[in-house]
């Protein structure tokens, strides 16, 4: 039986497979649960209910939640979504009373609310697994004390940076998805209860007294929009999206960087795989998938955004196409972070073939040129005679270093003997002890202030 026979008679098998939704949204049972009990007390306080019939209703959904938790809950062909099949039951148990269930409500204000309650949920999950992601990476941070590697730029090699400073870039980014996922909690923590299928009730319901009671911050102001609005979707889809984007930059690098060409990362045998035919190779198609996961979190987002473009006030059915997406992103993002985050607590830094990687004379090229600024020369002229000394050094496969004072001064009369002296990595890298700098001083000072954020952020909502 459907909940529209007496209007509409059967329909049709195939329309039902077509649009019902419970295959995926059981998922949201136990936030259909706590939206009924909060309706059901709403319902009791406007006089709709006397207190026996509350009740037996609060007992109803309880038994439904054992059944569906023990699996015992038996579904039906006619249960369209979540919502009706809890109510069918409800009423089942609750015979007559039961049929008092959705009083005031349509499953529109019903779906509304549950998706946000899911949300609200979900997007923390995510938040504190992200957290655990930069915890990871900021210890790596620590570990990685005064090691160095080129800093790249278009991928060439342009000037030494510390490990730390690089891990620690990635886990700056992490933050923002934090605080963007924690934001995005606060926008969507508002309830739709009482908007009914769109424009309220006529009954003495009080939506902010049952938003209050579902840990809501505050009620719609607008029952059309409060059925009609998905935002809180396609921004949670947004937020995993780049998270995802994130996720796949960093399993980006691990791929090249576990390549024999960089040789700076070995990847632990127990996070990577072989080949069904060549016998030697070890691939890193974990990374591989933190960055091809990005591909449908991108998907989800844009297919979300092109769902809402056309919608004409208020609910459309269009919306159900809302939660798969959601519930998939939600997935994928967990398990990418989660993942990495195992990756990247064994990956072996090669050190050694970092160091090598950035003793190039050249990464400090800039530095010469600043050393004649210095000095007084400005620095685009400073640039073309630097410039012109790299051209001739690379032509005659000499590197800066082999470059003798009088060659330098034959440059420019500017340059004085410490010129020299620039050509150590190390001494480079303390030569930018500049706030935000990969310098030894100023990255300590930064792994506090990211180590800081964490600690403040686990505090907080995000915390736990
Ligand atoms: N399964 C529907 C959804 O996910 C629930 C709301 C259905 N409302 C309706 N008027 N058909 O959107």
């Amino acid at each position: 039986m459907t909940l529209w026979e007496s209007r509409l008679g059967s329909t049709a098998e195939e329309v039902m497979a077509f649009t019902v939704s419970l295959p995926f949204d059981r998922r949201l049972a136990t936030d259909d649960l706590t939206g009924s009990r909060a309706h059901v007390r709403g319902l009791r306080r406007a006089g709709v209910l006397d207190d026996g019939e509350a009740s037996i209703l609060l007992a109803a959904l309880d038994r439904v939640e054992e059944e569906l938790a023990s699996g015992t809950f038996a579904f039906r062909a006619e249960d369209e979504d979540i919502h009706t099949a809890v109510e069918r039951r409800v009423t089942e148990i609750a015979a007559d009373v039961g049929a008092k269930l959705h009083t005031g409500r349509s499953r529109n204000d019903q779906v509304a609310t549950d998706l946000r309650l899911f949300t609200r949920r979900e997007l923390i999950l995510v938040a504190r697994h992200v957290l655990g992601l930069q915890e990871v990476l900021s210890h790596r941070a620590a570990e990685a004390g005064d090691a160095y590697l080129p800093g790249y730029t278009h991928l060439q090699r342009a000037q030494p940076v510390l490990l730390s400073h690089h891990l620690l870039a990635h886990a700056w980014a992490l933050a923002r998805d934090v605080d963007r996922l924690m934001h995005s909690v606060v926008r969507l923590d508002v309830s739709p209860l009482g908007a009914g299928a769109l424009a309220g009730s006529s009954l003495a319901l009080d939506p902010d007294a049952v938003a209050a009671e579902l840990g809501f911050a505050g009620r719609f102001e607008n029952s059309l929009d409060a059925v009609s609005d998905r935002d809180f979707v396609a921004e949670a889809l947004f937020d995993l999206a780049l998270l995802g984007v994130h996720l796949s930059r960093i399993g980006e690098e691990l791929v090249l960087w576990s390549s024999e060409e960089f040789a700076f990362v070995t990847i632990d045998d127990a996070y990577a795989t072989g080949s069904s035919m060549l016998p030697q190779k070890k691939n890193p198609d974990v990374a591989e998938l933190a960055r091809g996961k990005a591909g449908r979190l991108i998907g989800h987002l844009a297919g979300m955004l092109a769902t809402l473009k056309g919608l004409p006030l208020a609910y459309n059915r269009d919306l159900q196409e809302d939660k798969e997406p959601l519930f998939d992103a939600v997935d994928t993002t967990a398990a990418t972070v989660r993942m990495l985050t195992e990756l990247i607590t064994v990956v072996q830094f090669d050190i050694d073939a970092m160091r090598r990687a950035a003793s190039d004379p050249a990464l400090q090229a800039t530095d010469v040129a600043e050393h004649l600024v210095a000095n007084g020369v400005p620095f685009r002229e400073a640039h073309g005679i630097v410039g012109a000394v790299v051209a001739r050094t690379v032509a005659a496969g000499r590197t800066l270093a082999d470059v003798g004072l009088g060659e330098w001064r034959a440059a420019s009369d500017r340059f004085d003997p410490s010129v020299l002296e620039l050509f150590d990595p190390d001494a480079a890298l303390r030569r930018r002890d500049v706030p935000g700098g990969p310098g030894p001083r100023s990255v300590t000072r930064q792994l506090t202030r990211a180590r800081a954020l964490i600690a403040r952020t686990r505090r907080t909502a995000a915390g736990g």
